[in-house]
This record gives C-alpha cells, sequence and structure tokens, in this order.
C-alpha cells in the first residue's frame, strides 16, 4: 500500500508515519507545508526508513499536488493538513479558510483528476481519507453523545472551516464517485503536541511552576483519546471502512479541564516536589469567546464495525505523556516562543522554582 500523509509533520500525522511505517510496513510520502505547528524532529525515528519520504509541499498548491500524485501513485491519502488551534482562529480565521476549506478543495480536485486515470484495479484501491473532529457538531449538555447522525452546528472559526471541509468531501463523493471517508475524532493527547493545546501546555507551565490559565470555570468537558489510538483509527477506516461513510472516533474519557490540569499538577509534585503543591498555580481566566461546553463521542459504529477500540487508558496515558514532556525539553523548548501564552511570561530560575526543567 502506498500511502500519501498530509500534514505528517504534526502531532497526529506524525503518529499515523511512524505507526504507518514501524508497525505497518506501510509505503509513506508525508507532505507538509512546515508551518509553525509542525516538527520534522518527531520523525527521526523513520527518517532514514526505506518505507518513508517527506516533501515540503502546501496542499493549496495545485500545481505541486498533481506533481506529487503523478510521481508517488498513492492507493490511499490519509489527509490531516490543517490549521488546528482554535484559539488562533478566534484571533485570526483567514489561515484556517485558506487551508482547512481551499486546501482541502484543491487536494479533492487534483485526486479527482487522478483517480480518474486509474486503472479499474487501482480505482477499486483507491481511498481518500479526511481526518475531522468532534468540533463540527458543536456543543452537548451535560448528556449524550456525537454520533454519525449527528447535526453540524460548529462554533468557532475552526471548527467551521473543518465542517466546510467535511461537506466538501462529502460531494466529492456524491458527486464525483471519488471514493472518500470522513472521521470525526474528540480530543487526541500523547507526545509531540504542540504546546498550544491544554495537556502540553499545563504541563510545561507546571514543570516551570508557572501560571496555568483554565478558562472559565474549567468545567468544560472533553473526551480525550491518545493519539496512537487515534491513528490505528484511521488505519481501520482507510483498510476496511465503507465508502462514503463517516466514523465517529472517542477514548470514553470524559473530564473536565480542571480535572485534567489538577492531575497534571499532582503528578508532577509526585516527580518533582516543590515549596508548594502546583495546584496553586491554577489561574481562573477570561473564558474563552464561543467556548463550547462539552463534547463527547459514541464510538459504537467503528467498534461495531471495523473491531476498533482504544488501547490506551486515560490515567496511565496521561502519566505517560507527562514523563514524555518531562524527558522532552529539547524537543518542546524550541515550539515556546511560538506560544502566546507562553512568550509573555517570564521564566523562574529553577531556584526559584525548586523544579528541574
Ligand atoms: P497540527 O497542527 O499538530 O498539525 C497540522 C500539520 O499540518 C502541521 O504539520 C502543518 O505544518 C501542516 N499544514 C498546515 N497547513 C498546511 C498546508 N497548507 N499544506 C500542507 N501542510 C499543512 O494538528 P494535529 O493536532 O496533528 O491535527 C491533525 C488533523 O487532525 C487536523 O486536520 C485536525 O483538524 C484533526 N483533528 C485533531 C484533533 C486534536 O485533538 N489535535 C482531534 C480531531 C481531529
Ligand atoms: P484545546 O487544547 O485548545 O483544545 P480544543 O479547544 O480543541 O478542545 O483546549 C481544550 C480545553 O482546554 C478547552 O475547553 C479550552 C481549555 N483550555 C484552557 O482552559 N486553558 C488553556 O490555556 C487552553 C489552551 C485550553
Amino acid at each position: 500500500m502506498r500511502f500519501l500523509v498530509t500534514g505528517g509533520a504534526g502531532f497526529i500525522g506524525s503518529a499515523v508515519c511512524r505507526h504507518l511505517v514501524g508497525v505497518e510496513a506501510g509505503q509513506v510520502l508525508n507532505v507538509d507545508k512546515l508551518t509553525y505547528s509542525s516538527d520534522l524532529r518527531s520523525l527521526t525515528s523513520i527518517e532514514n526508513h526505506p518505507n518513508y519520504q517527506f516533501i515540503q509541499a502546501d496542499i493549496c498548491d495545485r500545481e505541486a499536488i498533481v506533481s506529487i500524485l503523478k510521481k508517488w501513485q498513492p492507493t490511499i491519502i490519509l489527509h490531516l493538513a490543517a490549521e488546528t488551534h482554535v484559539d488562533r482562529s478566534i484571533t485570526g480565521a483567514a489561515p484556517f479558510v485558506e487551508t482547512n476549506i481551499r486546501g482541502t478543495f484543491t487536494l479533492l480536485e487534483t485526486c479527482r483528476d487522478y483517480f480518474e486515470g486509474l486503472s479499474p484495479a487501482l480505482k477499486a484501491a483507491f481511498r481518500f481519507v479526511h481526518v475531522s473532529t468532534d468540533e463540527v457538531f458543536g456543543s452537548l449538555g451535560p448528556t449524550g453523545a456525537f454520533n454519525e447522525s449527528s447535526p453540524y452546528q460548529p462554533n468557532s472559526p475552526y471548527s467551521a472551516s473543518k465542517a466546510a471541509a467535511d461537506h466538501l468531501v462529502r460531494a466529492w463523493f456524491h458527486t464525483y464517485g471519488l471514493p472518500t471517508l470522513t472521521t470525526n475524532c474528540s480530543n487526541n493527547y500523547g507526545p509531540y503536541q504542540f504546546p498550544e493545546k491544554l495537556i502540553p501546555l499545563m504541563t510545561i507551565q507546571a514543570m516551570r511552576r508557572q501560571k496555568l490559565p483554565v478558562y472559565g470555570t474549567g468545567l468544560n468537558v472533553r473526551d480525550w483519546l491518545h493519539v496512537e489510538d487515534h491513528a490505528r483509527a484511521l488505519l481501520a477506516v482507510a483498510r476496511n471502512g465503507r465508502v462514503g461513510e463517516t466514523y465517529a472516533i472517542g477514548g470514553q474519557s470524559e473530564r473536565n479541564n480542571l480535572q485534567v490540569v489538577e492531575a497534571i499538577c499532582d503528578q508532577l509534585d509526585k516527580r518533582d516536589p516543590g515549596p508548594q503543591p502546583r495546584r496553586h498555580l491554577i489561574q481562573f481566566v477570561a473564558d474563552r469567546p464561543g467556548h463550547d461546553a462539552r463534547y463527547a463521542i459514541d464510538s459504537s459504529k467503528i467498534t461495531r464495525d471495523l473491531s476498533w477500540h482504544a488501547l490506551h487508558n486515560f490515567e496511565s496515558g496521561l502519566s505517560n505523556t507527562i514523563d514524555w514532556y518531562f524527558g522532552s525539553q529539547t524537543w518542546w523548548e524550541p515550539h515556546l516562543r511560538s506560544v502566546q501564552a507562553i512568550a509573555s511570561q517570564p521564566v523562574l530560575e529553577p531556584s526559584e522554582s525548586g523544579t528541574t526543567p
């Protein structure tokens, strides 16, 4: 199988590339523009593998994508490239519209031309897997969960741009017969996540005994899934999913933000005790505009039809992730200057903070 992964230098894309090359023995071409949230060092373990190649390209660049498809001749497209940080979408939506909507459109159009030129056998095997988010469904009340029939009600510029992309993908299946599948996944966590997301941000801040800015009441709920479980789910969908269908993927691990941040504090206190418990660093700050109250996913379709279920449990997965950040300062430190919440804060000296990093 020849895979083309877009956004393979990002958090989830790099986990997908490592899984494909390391576990599945697939041939992988990673196509990534290398924006601020990418890091080729996340791919060090496979960068010299004969089954892995990387090309720097923008999915909005039609000519580049046409030429890549022609040369690489992929069987499966795993489309992850996107602008992904909700807070950035609120302060500047333009790149979200550009990459998530126009980029997906460009990829669909170029793949349609490529698909039309394939032999019947290759056409039968071709799949375009569009990786989306549960955020397109909006916000849940205290009960219930999103599934494949949930209505689209995006609330942030990020989720609106992903919703638009989902609709384009659906239309390219129904109108042109392009064999597409869409996945809608809940919040991911794990190693190599850009430190502007809740778990890496709070872990790094707590390690350095810096303020932990919790939005609003801290009672907003997310359903956490380990990134390796997401990578396995995407492969299951690519290999055995039904063309034209969508799959909801979740971790059955609902936690409110305060619970997550407190768990991070407590674990770091055990590893690296200091003058005061880290929970003292929690600071409630202004809420995110349009902040969705709760996400939860009913994954029964992918479990029933594709025999997928999450292998990581949230407590041990979070603990291993915190350990990874604790030991990977050289990976995350260069990213800190791009993270607004961190860039504006002075870093305490170890003697002031009583902590190692
Ligand atoms: P990320 O920001 O870590 O990675 C995105 C990657 O896409 C980066 O490497 C970036 O350089 C690349 N990229 C951006 N614009 C590009 C362009 N125009 N052309 C080519 N490459 C481009 O994001 P992530 O968390 O790994 O998310 C990957 C995908 O999964 C996204 O589509 C996102 O919507 C979806 N998703 C994420 C989560 C989550 O919790 N992180 C949950 C569900 C779905
Ligand atoms: P985030 O990691 O940005 O993911 P998403 O918005 O895609 O769910 O945020 C997860 C939750 O954590 C969300 O409810 C917002 C909250 N949050 C904070 O309270 N403080 C922060 O500094 C960040 C980045 C997020």
